[in-house]
């Protein structure tokens, strides 16, 4: 199927590129909007959304594979991201981590068969004085036990 936003997205675009000076200002925000709406950015999501913007492919390229919070592959339906920078590991995300690839059957970058978790470990996320901290796609949750860990995923859909 070719990769296109819909007339709402594209309705979004417009409106985003009315607010920058530049195009390429913009550029993050429709990303994350491509991300969303694909799920992640292909090589072919990339090369839409250059020419979309009018921009160069390898341009958008080099953003996206800068910012670590676009996705380059497929994940799971929960992308979890634990934090494993300094604070976060002294107050315990050593202990979630090896509990998490125990529950869920996988290594740190792996994806559970069933394609409902992908677990990544990722540095800082800025929330330190909630350590321990895991991102599930685009919610923080802090002061991590495993027990609040495990009732966290066993609570979701
Ligand atoms: S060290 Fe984990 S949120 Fe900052």
């Amino acid at each position: 199927m070719p990769v296109a936003f819909n007339d709402q997205q594209m309705k979004t675009v417009r409106h985003l590129l009315e607010h920058y000076p530049r195009k390429n200002a913009a550029l993050g925000d429709v990303l994350h909007l491509a991300q969303e709406a694909f799920g992640h950015l292909s090589p072919e999501v990339e090369e839409y959304v250059a020419g979309l913007m009018e921009l160069p492919v390898s341009y958008v390229h080099q953003v996206v594979s800068f910012y670590t919070l676009y996705l380059r592959k497929p994940v799971g339906k929960y992308h979890l991201m634990l934090c494993d920078n300094v604070s976060c590991m002294i107050c315990g995300a050593g202990e979630l981590l090896e509990h998490l690839r125990k529950k869920l059957g996988i290594e740190v970058g792996g994806t559970t068969a069933d394609g409902r978790f992908t677990l990544w470990t990722v540095e800082c996320l800025g929330a330190c004085e909630a350590a321990p901290v895991i991102m599930i796609n685009d919610k923080y949750y802090g002061s991590l036990t495993t027990r609040k860990l495990d009732e966290l995923l066993d609570g979701l859909e």
